[in-house]
């Protein structure tokens, strides 16, 4: 018996990812750096099932049926290296290698290069689902030699969650398009993640609110067009009793958020490709202040700020707070879907975002109702500049505009941070500002640099000299 498919790594992911391409009706073999965890996997969750147990690289890769189709799980970075560097002269021409791991998009470029070289298939391939979506169906994101996604098409396409419009999987361009999508989904994810926990904040610290009254606010929310699996496990989150002190598991929680770069990633592409992610970005640096936890227990007793109670009628501040989380979570998915745009046309991906925007509708972190009218408005103007030109949001940003602005200076008069929406209004405000005040910085620019300025009146290019000038 020939495996259809290898997976090397058995950690979590690979474990589950093998489980769920089985139960697809793929004979599938495993092997992992580590002999234990394959042996754990063939006599514990994996027993009885039809899995070919490899304990070298040799014995795995000739395991497969040809042409050979191999998908890493592995710690990216160094040990997706060090994997290929001894799997890569074991293939042959024509078999396909997919690395599933959350590997750099440069780095998947480099790999792809070399695969090339040695006449195989290369694909980058973004998942997203976390262990349970991994056994479950997660999103797929596959990108690199569209003739290897040919090979592998079937059998990812069966392992991804079936969404509402179909197959959370879509090969979505060549290169290294399907790690640099997965990573803004999870630049997407970091800015949802703060706006939700900058409602709890004020939730909590300003209107005093009990984690299980959170719970029923978010999952009134969490019942319409806002509906998605973060929202989902918010509620979930604040429903959660400790049972060791019957207290709420969440306000146990060290307030310090940790992160193992993704986030950063999409930030520092977004800077490198021009294009604007200031939520993202904001998302990013609140961790970053998050981990100071020591720090801003000293600062705390420096630097006073106003109460943070909110001395007003309950139901306004949070109807408010939903227009105000509404908008920040569409300007996430926005600016994530500009910087695929821009990333696209600059790096020759050829990115439907429709079709990136239909993966997305399920097994993944980022799923919500939301993407429904998203892909709608990228399948009606695939050029689409921003989601909020596009009728549906667009009427959405004049019905809630106000709630966010209200939402944020009431945030700001009581001193509770909310660099999320705060950072999504100064983005939405200065995208519908025809003159901005960049002529200013202009005029600075050539004062001390002689950088040289374009005029409103006439063509052209000029300079000043300042110093001289009356
Ligand atoms: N966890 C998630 O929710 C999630 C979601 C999406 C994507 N991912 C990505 O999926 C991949 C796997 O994630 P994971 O959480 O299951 O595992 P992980 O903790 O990221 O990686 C552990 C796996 O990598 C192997 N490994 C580490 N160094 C190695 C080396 N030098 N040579 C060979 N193998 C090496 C380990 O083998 P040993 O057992 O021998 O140490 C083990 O199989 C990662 O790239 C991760 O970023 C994870």
């Amino acid at each position: 018996m020939n495996a259809d498919i290898g997976v090397v790594g058995m950690a979590v992911m690979g474990q589950n990812l093998a489980l769920n391409m089985e139960r697809k009706g793929f004979v599938v073999a495993v092997y992992n750096r580590t002999r234990k965890r394959t042996e754990d996997l063939v006599a514990g969750r994996g027993k009885g099932r039809r899995f070919i147990p490899c304990y070298d690289l040799e014995a795995f890769v000739s395991s497969l049926a040809r042409p050979r189709k191999v998908l890493l799980m592995v710690k990216a970075g160094q040990a997706t290296d060090a994997v290929l560097k001894e799997l890569f002269p074991l293939l042959e021409p024509g078999d396909v290698v997919m690395d599933g791991g959350n590997s750099h998009f440069l780095d998947t470029e480099r790999r792809l290069a070399e695969a090339e070289r040695r006449g195989l298939l290369y694909l980058g391939v973004g998942i997203s689902g976390g262990e349970h979506g991994a056994l479950h169906g997660p999103a797929i994101m596959p990108g690199g030699h569209r003739e290897g996604y040919a090979i592998v098409e079937d059998i990812l396409a069966k392992t991804a969650a079936q969404g509402p419009q179909g197959s959370c999987c879509a090969f979505l361009g060549p290169g290294s398009a399907g790690h640099y999508v997965k990573m803004v989904h999870n630049g997407i994810e970091y800015a949802i993640m703060q706006a939700l926990a900058e409602c709890y904040d004020l939730m909590k610290r300003g209107l005093s609110m009990a984690p299980r009254e959170m719970a029923d606010v978010f999952a009134t929310w969490n019942g319409g067009e806002l509906s998605g699996y973060l929202l989902e496990i918010t509620e979930r989150i604040l429903r959660h009793v400790d049972p060791d002190t019957g207290r709420p598991l969440v306000e146990l929680i060290r307030d310090t958020a940790q992160q193992k770069g993704t986030g950063k990633w999409s930030t520092q592409a977004a800077l490198d490709e021009g294009t604007c992610a200031p939520t993202i970005a904001a998302a990013v640096f609140a961790r970053t202040v998050s981990a100071l936890k020591e720090e801003r227990r000293a600062a705390a007793g420096v630097l006073p700020g106003p109460s943070p109670e909110i001395r007003e009628e309950r139901g306004g501040v949070l109807e408010e707070l939903f227009g105000a989380l509404y908008l920040t979570i569409v300007a996430a998915y926005a600016q994530g879907f500009r910087q695929l745009g821009d990333a696209s046309r600059e790096r020759g991906y050829d990115l439907s975002l429709a079709e990136v925007a239909r993966v997305w509708m399920d097994g993944c972190i980022i799923r919500s109702r939301l993407l429904v009218p998203m892909r709608t408005a990228f399948m009606e103007n695939p050029d689409l500049p921003l989601l909020f030109l596009a009728l549906p949001f667009a009427s959405r940003w004049r019905e809630h505009h106000g709630a966010l602005r209200a939402t944020v200076m009431r945030a700001h008069r009581v001193g509770i941070p909310v660099p999320a929406m705060g950072s999504a209004l100064d983005f939405l405000d200065a995208y519908r500002t025809e003159r901005l005040p960049a002529n200013l910085i202009q005029a600075h620019r050539d004062f001390f640099g002689a950088h040289t300025y374009e005029r409103v009146d006439r063509p052209g290019v000029f300079h000043t000299d300042w110093e001289s000038a009356p």
